[in-house]
């Protein structure tokens, strides 16, 4: 069976390297894309070990200019096709809405929202090449409810899910499925600091959601919405 080949944003830890590493374990080609060149460096060590292939594609979201080379540098190394493509970076800060400044407004919609726009449509051209393309938006509970302290992260989830939704249709005759993803708490460094009492054995583990993804893509049917709430 040829290898799938995927693109994962926010792939250097958390939930982004648990997927790059499970679709790894299978053999696939895999890229992964964020700011941090180490941890991009050391999750391809991790995927050649286990028995796929990794490119390292450093790109920040809020460079339209570095999306488009990492998204290309991907794009080559697949041979033109993309097979998956997951929009899982982003950022999550909490601030009640008084204290929410124009700044951390537009750095999360630009991180979290406008990001996911231009990587899909730097990729699109490959994943419609592809026999099975699969995008994969990864929203979060707080794309469905609101939480006190969130405006700035609530919207731009709930926007992923509009996005997702409303490109669904647009590409419903071109084979391409688009699913989200919606992930409960999942003990990862985007809480590290994050004011509130965690309980941090209550959640999800990033290999949950990676296992909820990589069944999706082997699933038949559309596979809209998938929730992934933390277990208990
Ligand atoms: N953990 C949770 O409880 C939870 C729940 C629901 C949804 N989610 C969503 O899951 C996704 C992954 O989060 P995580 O929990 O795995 O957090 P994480 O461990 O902090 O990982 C976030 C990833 O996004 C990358 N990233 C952040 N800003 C970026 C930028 N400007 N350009 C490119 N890459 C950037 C980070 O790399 P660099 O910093 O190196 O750029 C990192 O690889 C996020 O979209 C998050 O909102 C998380």
């Amino acid at each position: 069976m040829a290898p799938i080949r995927i693109f994962v944003t926010g792939g250097g830890r958390g939930i982004g390297r648990a997927i790059a590493l499970r679709f790894a374990r299978q053999g696939a080609h895999v890229a992964v894309a964020a700011r941090t060149s180490a941890e991009l460096d050391a999750v391809v060590g991790e995927i050649e070990a286990a028995g796929g292939q990794g490119i390292a594609a450093q790109m920040n979201l809020r460079d339209h200019g570095s999306i488009e080379a990492a998204v290309f540098r991907a794009v080559d190394f697949f041979d033109g096709e993309m097979d998956v493509l997951v929009n899982n970076a982003g950022v999550f800060d909490v601030k009640p809405f008084e204290e929410t400044d124009l700044g951390l407004w537009n750095r999360m919609l630009e991180v979290n929202l406008t990001g996911p726009f231009l990587v899909t449509q730097e990729s699109l051209t490959a994943l419609k090449e592809s026999p099975k393309g699969h995008l994969f938006n990864v929203s979060s509970t707080a794309g469905k409810q609101g939480f006190a302290g969130s405006t700035a992260y609530c919207t731009t989830k709930y926007g992923l899910r509009g996005f997702s939704d409303a490109l669904r249709l647009e590409l419903a005759d071109t084979g391409v499925r688009v699913s989200t993803v919606y992930p409960g708490a999942t003990d990862t460094k985007i809480l590290d600091g994050v004011p509130g009492d965690w309980d941090r054995s209550a959640m999800n583990k990033p290999e949950d959601i990676a296992e909820v993804v990589w069944a999706a893509y082997h699933a038949d049917g559309d596979q809209a919405d998938l929730d992934v709430p933390p277990p208990g």
